[in-house]
């Protein structure tokens, strides 16, 4: 425990990734193959579930022209197959600032990763066999930040939700003490430490 008496700093990050969950995000190509995008800004509330996706890669320019996708999201042990997307776009024509920061371009990604394509129900893009929970969704709204016009916040809404049997307790529950997602903290991946306790409104 930080000592609470200790006045915090003031400080300017240079990012500011305070440790959320790495999905990939399966956006399908206008020939009809699937690109995997690692991504950490996700939330989910209900249904939806809100992306933040940059400008200038393939993923947005997949989701502004075929709106459907599927969110998986790895578990702590697929860190390395998620770090062997990192320097990839799928945009052939790879974006100046994209170049910059060490960007190349890279067709199929399910060989780069070395994960496994799965045909998905309801939507064209293929879901990663190896993730624990594989989510098709639709995007239902794609609009820009008013602090940024680098990214887009993309809303869009699970349609059908895929779980692996090890991590299910029920057809309605997830065991949270057989899943956990990887976690990007400050551009570093963790998994999650020991359970600390539930909320009130857990069913399990
Ligand atoms: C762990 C991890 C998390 C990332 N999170 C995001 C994110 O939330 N949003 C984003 O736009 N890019 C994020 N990136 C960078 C994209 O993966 C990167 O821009 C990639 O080139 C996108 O591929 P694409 O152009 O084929 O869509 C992340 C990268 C890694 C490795």
């Amino acid at each position: 425990m930080f000592n609470p008496l200790k006045p915090s700093q003031e400080i300017n990050p240079s990012i500011l990734y305070y440790g959320t969950p790495v999905i990939l995000l399966s956006s399908w190509n206008e020939d009809g193959t699937t690109n995997l995008s690692p991504l950490s800004s996700s939330w989910a509330l209900g249904r939806s579930i809100v992306l933040g996706i940059g400008q200038g890669g393939q993923a947005l320019a997949n989701l502004q022209e075929r709106p459907d996708c599927v969110i998986n999201v790895p578990g702590p042990d697929l860190w390395p197959a998620v770090e062997r997307l990192a320097p990839f776009t799928g945009k052939e024509e790879v974006p100046a600032a994209k170049a910059a920061a060490g960007f190349t371009y890279k067709k199929d990604k399910f060989e780069t990763s070395n994960l496994t394509p799965v045909p998905s129900i309801s939507v064209q893009a293929a879901r990663i066999a190896e993730c624990p929970l594989q989510i098709e969704a639709c995007v239902r709204k794609i609009t820009n930040p008013s602090s940024s016009d680098s990214f887009a916040i993309v809303e869009t809404e699970a349609i059908r939700i895929h779980a692996h049997p090890d991590i299910l307790l029920n057809e309605r529950h997830v065991d949270p003490a057989k899943w956990s997602p990887l976690i990007y903290n400050f551009r570093h991946y963790f998994g999650l430490g020991e359970e600390l306790g539930k909320t009130f409104r857990s069913e399990t």
